[in-house]
């Protein structure tokens, strides 16, 4: 890890045990929590994992097979949506966020489980070292999740719609470090869109969801309630 890695994991971890305040919701029943995914949500989940084992009761559903993993080995109890109707809370990392919380997500891949849970969530708190701030989204490439069929059709598509919307750049499909396609948990591809700049997001993520081929797209508006975001000057809250 280089100095800047450190810096930014150090800042992560600050975001995280300051979100440990959000669970103090008193519910009468065990806290229903959704698990986050990545290198913040994972210093939440660890922390999460040092209160269940001092006897903190919550259930939880991880979004990802990453975190469902790492939770398990915490001995955290974990559940599913169809366990569940409704989450209490959601903490979950980003890739960009902007002083009115938008987001950018799915840097990781599990964009559609992140956005599945999140709704499904009462409120969704968001964690971040400060270099994910933003002004405007879009330097981050939106992640956007589509189906293996019809791949070249949805990506022509996809153009098309962002081409209405004056956003060009490379659409280029995610992959592994052995050069073979990234498949999300979901068994689809993702397609990152290196538009640059999105000044009208509302606009291109519902444009995005008219494309048959696409399921769903890291662009997440109006979700997220409060997030904690550190730096070197300590952890600024932001709320929605
Ligand atoms: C996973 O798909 C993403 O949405 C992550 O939440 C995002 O990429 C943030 O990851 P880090 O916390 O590792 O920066």
């Amino acid at each position: 890890m280089g100095m800047n890695n450190i810096v930014s994991d150090v800042h992560k971890l600050e975001a995280a045990k300051s979100a440990m305040q959000e669970l103090d919701i008193s519910t009468g029943a065990p806290l229903r929590i959704g698990l986050g995914t990545g290198s913040t949500a994972k210093h939440f989940v660890d922390l999460l994992g040092a209160r269940v084992a001092e006897g903190f009761e919550c259930i939880c559903v991880p979004t990802s097979e990453q975190t469902a993993e790492q939770a398990g080995s915490l001995r955290i109890p974990l559940s599913d949506l169809d366990h569940l109707d409704q989450l209490d809370i959601t903490i979950d990392g980003t890739d960009e966020i902007t002083a009115d919380l938008s987001l950018i997500k799915g840097g990781g891949g599990a964009l559609l489980r992140e956005k599945i849970v999140a709704a499904a969530s009462k409120k969704m708190i968001v964690i971040a070292d400060d270099s994910k701030s933003v002004e405007t989204l879009g330097a981050f490439p939106l992640p956007i999740e589509v189906n293996k069929f019809g791949l070249m059709a949805t990506k022509n598509a996809i153009a098309k719609v962002a081409g209405a919307l004056k956003l060009s750049g490379d659409l280029l499909l995610r992959k592994k470090a052995d050069e073979t396609p990234f498949i999300t948990d979901e068994g689809h591809l993702i397609l990152d869109a290196c538009f640059g700049r999105i000044s009208n997001p509302k606009e291109l993520s519902n444009e995005l969801l008219q494309v048959p081929g696409v399921v769903q797209h890291g662009l997440f508006l109006n979700l997220c309630q409060n997030a904690y975001i550190a730096g070197a000057n300590g952890v600024i809250k932001l709320s929605r």
